[in-house]
């Protein structure tokens, strides 16, 4: 079952995210073996890019992967590697590997998939094993590229899915699929705001399809949110900090 923590504002909630990613960064570090997280895309993330960049000195083996990126030039605003590499890459920071986007969302899938399957070790299912996926949430409740009722949920023994009707523009995307974001050894949704409440009720209330991040709850899931995107949920259930 998916742990829940709850910060009182939303910058506790982005600190604690960033605080999470640091441990996991740490953990594989001193274990002496490149570690391989997956990042969010968004608006939310933005702060907890900037406390990471704050929190890690050495980036020795660390290697970032988008969670998903809309097909748009890396430094087109709208893209999820323009992001992380403003806030990560202007120290001396993390390989972050950028999805080729040049091409249709298809082309831009494979290549990705290819890439993780070179470099990410496979856990004992055969699916690429992520140190850590962090991800957003959606008011919809989609993560990553993983949009409600979608085609691509139903999509097995890939590592990557094109999305041509994303509901959230841009509208072609690539996502990894849940085979990945469910293998991963931990995952970490971060959601702030009013605005997220419903979704975070969602999340868990059951898997439902209808909200693709409630598809992860059964697994290695850290919850972080602040308060009120803890407004709909039993007070027994989340904890605050
Ligand atoms: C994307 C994201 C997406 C995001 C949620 C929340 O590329 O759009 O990966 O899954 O995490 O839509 O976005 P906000 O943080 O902007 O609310």
């Amino acid at each position: 079952m998916a742990q829940v923590t709850v910060t009182d504002t939303p910058p506790e909630a982005t600190d604690l995210a960033a605080e999470r990613m640091a441990e996991t960064i740490a953990t594989g570090q001193s274990q002496g073996r490149p570690v391989h997280l997956s990042v969010a895309g968004g608006a939310t993330p933005r702060a907890t890019y900037e406390r990471l960049a704050t929190l890690v000195d050495d980036w020795q083996g660390v290697e970032l992967w988008l969670g998903d990126e809309r097909l748009v030039p890396p430094d087109d605003p709208e893209s999820n590697y323009r992001l992380v590499a403003e806030t990560l890459l202007e120290r001396t920071g993390p390989v972050v590997h950028a999805v080729p986007t040049e091409g249709s969302a298809e082309e831009a899938a494979s290549a990705y998939a290819r890439e993780i399957r070179e470099r990410v070790p496979a856990g004992p299912d055969g699916v690429p094993e992520l140190d850590l996926a962090f991800l957003g949430l959606g008011e919809d409740g989609h993560t990553a590229s993983l949009f409600p009722n979608a085609a691509a949920l139903d999509v097995r023994g890939e590592v990557c899915v094109a999305v041509h009707d994303s509901p959230k523009p841009p509208p072609d995307r690539v996502s990894l699929t849940l085979d990945v974001l469910r293998a991963a050894r931990r995952s970490v949704i971060l959601a702030v705001g009013d605005a997220k409440a419903s979704a975070v009720a969602g999340v868990l209330s059951g898997p439902n399809p209808g909200v693709p991040a409630s598809l992860l709850a059964d697994g290695p899931l850290e919850l972080i949110i602040d308060r009120a995107a803890a407004r709909e949920l039993p007070v027994n259930v989340a904890r605050a900090t």
